[in-house]
């Protein structure tokens, strides 16, 4: 990049110009070699419809456990090209197609690179080696066509067609998804530039395939040529897709055909824009589609840049009850294999929990960082950091964690700090240790040139290597930079000791954590914000291929660092880049969003989005990172961001300060009322994690996975459910009311005022500034922790307070999870508490239902409320240890308080109401 350009770009990050995103950094599709000639590929092929892949039908073998053989590209009479493919049943009635390519007679000579496709990227993505299943039929090939019938009852069968390479997955007898049907399935061959023009068959383009025309791509040297991977897999009356973070747009994905397809490629995209298919930091290729009755998940597992097409084809019938809408896909990828699982399922929470099997369940973090995080660019010195941390005492705003970003270090060269500043990090942290508060300090993977961290990664060869074999240099925030390569097993050992208590960063303290930003890689001198794509990462792997895993890789050499810092200790890393698998050691942001409405809008769209997708622990910087939120703003921000998995204020460097005192009131106690709230919620919120980490549910579920029968809820993404919680932000300037949707007959009740509201529809909510809209659905306990502690450790020894709201049957029900919030510990069955609240028959149960132990912190309970229509009772009894005593209550109209009941939570217990 030319200095000139360079320092315009740098200035941009810099500045908080109000231009939005620079389209013109970024390559459209029909600027991207693979992409347009792709897309090119399937409009010709409609219109010839030739077909030019087919299965090699001797090549085929039925194995225990997989079923191989070639496809065969045919180019002309006497011309193939063989694709070895392997067909595997997975655990869980998965499937999953590999389609590679037999390179073995072409001769490739460059010394610093592999000839084979990069087919790794499911090493990163899986959570180690997936489970096989034996347990299928095969018929005999015949008519040119093979059948596999597996699953409970034979539900599932694949029919494999072979002179038209095609696969129809069948569900229940019907046809849910279609590999191939379009026939845009194309590898394009490794072949050498000289006899390349020849060998294009007619539907194919020249266009970018030897040459990158796009301005500052131009030097990428292509060396293997064109060698996209795509594919068309159709969803059967699937009406609605989603998934496929991240992108700043609605939940439903639209149809591409007049835009741009959905890009996966892990950029620096800052001031991104809402509304857009442009790609983002962070890439989970998962899209789950869904239609009452049935679900579906298809797994790209590709970390090349990736775009995604989707065309809703309406194929209804005229006079038909139903309108039918097939989803139809379109995947294109610019390098490795086609490697890709499909799930189907009854369920679109099916989907997502089966996928988080094969991909790794969150992890569960330590309780703290599910508090309130203060971050800013920057809080400039250890008096600003602790003069931070006060306020929030004096305010009585609770805090967990203080952030530091950038400025901290010496001349932004990581692990330094900056004397002047920060003359004794371990005394800081050890004052915030006072107040159970922790510090977060940034640590990015460049690393700038001449100095000890750099230069021992070079000297160890750690670095990315440029094209030529050299540590690629390439310019970020401390000027000129390398990059330590996390794909390189040999970078953790590194990188952990530059985390350990005696690596003179941080001591011995107990409270520091990570944020791992700009690991994309932004790289402010390479195209797309990004590394080059002929950069080579370990094993002679060009980054074109592994380029959406590297965040991956990096924040996880992260996480096992920390991981021996502290032992036993769960690490917290926060990652702007992430991968499929990234919710295995990470939470992550959506980056520079805006100070405007609509961005508060999206990031409950994004959000969801990433529950969907598996990696719930998730955030957006709340008040926007660039600009300055008008208090109304900031208000409804909070407002929205306690439901946030993850809870962090933050800002730009050129913004205003808004900390929750900064406002004045009557906002800064609106600020405070909802950061308290979701302190008392915190054990609900713990509790979400802890079944996600178990059985990957979502933490915040779109009203969809809720109610998976109900078409009108298919698109709603401003609304979603925590557990029993309905939740509808208010995201409009001015909004004195809002309509909030029921999704079905079930009383449900304000959240403050015990209100009833039922009926399936919109129901109005006035919403003055103090109105969070939030409703208990009947049916559910919820946990919470009511007294104001300065930071969520200091609530360990506070007692419960259950909420039981009942339904039109006079029922509920709720869990609730207890550890001791922080170590690993609750993997022995005496360290933690999983425990069922059920209410029946006018009797609350409480039955532990796995782990019978300590937790080392409360587990009684000081009050419990029961919310319901026509209360009556006269009396109640409390039952444990096999003694029964009466206890009293207070009542109110249309709820009552049992207080002080003296039942301990890690025994089994009842209170029978009467
Ligand atoms: C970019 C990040 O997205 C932002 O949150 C951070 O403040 C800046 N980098 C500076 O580190």
């Amino acid at each position: 990049m030319k200095l000139l350009q360079f320092f315009c770009l740098v200035s941009l990050l810099i500045l908080d110009v109000a231009f939005g995103v620079k389209h013109e950094l970024f390559k459209r599709c029909d600027q991207s070699g693979f992409c347009r000639r792709n897309r090119h590929y399937g409009n010709e092929i409609s219109k010839t419809q030739n077909k030019y892949y087919s299965i090699n039908e001797e090549s085929v073998k039925f194995g225990h456990s997989v079923i191989t053989g070639d496809i065969q590209k045919s180019l002309n009479q006497s011309h193939s090209v063989r694709l070895p493919f392997t067909l595997e049943i997975l655990e869980n009635n998965n499937i999953r197609l590999q389609i590679d390519e037999d390179r073995s007679k072409f001769e490739f000579n460059h010394k610093l690179l592999q000839k084979e496709r990069y087919n790794e990227a499911w090493k990163y993505a899986f959570n180690g080696i997936p489970k096989i299943s034996k347990n299928y039929k095969v018929s005999d090939i015949s008519n040119g066509q093979f059948d596999i019938l597996y699953g409970k009852d034979e539900q599932y069968k694949l029919e494999v067609y072979t002179e038209h390479f095609e696969i129809i997955v069948k569900y229940h007898n019907e046809p849910q998804i279609i590999f191939n049907e379009r026939s845009f399935l194309n590898v394009e061959h490794i072949r050498s530039k000289d006899n390349h023009e020849s060998s294009l068959l007619q539907e194919e383009l020249n266009f970018g395939s030897f040459q990158d025309s796009f301005k500052d791509s131009k030097a990428d040297t292509l060396p293997f040529g064109p060698e996209s991977v795509a594919l068309d897999v159709t969803f059967q009356g699937f009406k609605h897709v989603y998934g496929i973070p991240e992108h700043a747009d609605s939940l439903s994905l639209r149809d591409t055909t007049a835009s741009e397809p959905y890009r996966l490629y892990n950029v620096d995209i800052f001031e991104y824009e809402v509304d857009s298919r442009l790609p983002m930091y962070g890439a989970i290729p998962l899209l789950v589609a869904h239609k009452p009755g049935v679900s579906a998940g298809l797994f790209w597992v590709n970390g090349a840049d990736t775009y995604v097409d989707i065309k809703k084809q309406d194929r209804s019938v005229p006079n038909a009850l139903r309108e039918h809408i097939d989803t139809q896909t379109h995947w294109i990828s610019e390098s490795g294999i086609i490697d890709v699982v499909i799930f189907i399922g009854s369920s679109p929470t099916e989907i997502t929990s089966n996928y988080a099997k094969l991909s790794g369940q969150t992890q569960l973090p330590q309780l703290f960082s599910l508090g309130y995080h203060q971050g800013r660019w920057n809080y400039n010195d250890e008096e600003d950091v602790l003069t931070i941390s006060e306020n929030m005492d004096k305010y009585e705003i609770p805090c967990d964690v203080i952030w530091l970003d950038l400025e901290y270090t010496d001349s932004r060269r990581y692990f330094t700090w900056k004397k002047g500043s920060f003359p004794d990090p371990e005394r800081m942290l050890a004052k915030l240790n006072e107040t159970y508060r922790s510090l977060v300090t940034l640590i990015d993977p460049h690393l700038k040139l001449n100095y000890e961290v750099s230069d021992q990664v070079s000297e160890k060869n750690l670095a990315f290597l440029d094209k030529n074999g050299k540590d690629f240099h390439g310019h970020c925030w401390p000027g000129e930079s390398l990059w330590i390569d996390t794909f390189n097993p040999n970078s953790q050992e590194f990188w952990t000791t530059l985390f350990a208590n005696d690596s003179g960063f941080a001591g011995d303290a107990t409270n520091l954590h990570i944020w791992n930003d700009m690991n994309e890689p932004s790289v402010f001198s390479g195209p797309e914000t990004t590394a080059p794509k002929d950069v080579i990462t370990y094993g002679n792997v060009e980054i074109r291929s592994d380029h959406n895993i590297y965040g991956l890789t990096y924040h996880e050499a992260t996480f096992e660092a920390l991981k021996e810092r502290y032992i036993n200790k769960r690490p917290f890393v926060l990652t702007r880049s992430f991968f499929a698998g990234s919710q295995r050691s990470a939470a992550m942001w959506t980056g520079d969003n805006m100070s405007k409405w609509e961005y508060l809008k999206v990031s409950i769209q994004m959000i969801l989005n990433q529950n969907i997708a598996n990696m719930p622990f998730s955030g957006a910087d709340i008040g926007g990172f660039f600009g300055n939120p008008s208090k109304e703003l900031l208000t409804r921000w909070y407002q929205t961001g306690i439901w946030y998995p993850f809870f962090r204020a933050h800002a730009h460097i050129d913004s205003r300060r808004r900390e929750p005192w900064v406002p004045g009131e009557p906002y800064t106690s609106l600020i405070r009322n909802a950061i308290r709230l979701r302190y008392r919620l915190l054990p609900l919120f713990y509790t979400k994690l802890y079944q996600s980490h178990v059985n990957g549910s979502l933490v915040l579920d779109p009203l969809f996975y809720k109610f998976p029968d109900n078409r009108d809820v298919f698109e709603i993404d401003d609304q979603f459910y925590i557990d029993g919680l309905l939740i509808k932000p208010v995201t409009e300037e001015g909004a004195e009311s809002i309509n909030i949707y029921i999704p079905d007959d079930e009383i449900h009740y304000d959240y403050d005022t015990f209100q009833k509201f039922q009926g399936l529809g919109d129901h109005r909510i006035s919403t003055p500034l103090e109105k969070i809209p939030v409703l208990i659905r009947g049916g559910t306990i919820l946990s919470r922790k009511d007294r104001y502690r300065r930071s969520s450790k200091l609530t360990r020894y506070d007692p419960y307070t259950l909420v039981i709201a009942l339904d039109s049957n006079r029922k509920a029900k709720g869990n609730l999870y207890i550890d001791d919030g922080e170590t690993y510990n609750y993997k022995l069955a005496d360290q933690y508490l999983y425990l069922e609240l059920n209410f029946v028959d006018n009797i609350l149960n409480s039955e532990i239902l796995e782990g019978a132990g300590s937790t080392g912190g409360s587990t009684k309970v000081e009050k419990i409320q029961i919310i319901g229509d026509d209360l009556s009772f006269e009396e109640i009894f409390i039952k444990q240890n096999d003694t029964e005593w009466s206890g009293s209550f207070e009542k109110h109209d249309n709820y009552y308080v049992v207080k002080n009941p003296n039942v301990d939570l890690s025994k089994n217990w009842s209170v029978s109401f009467r």
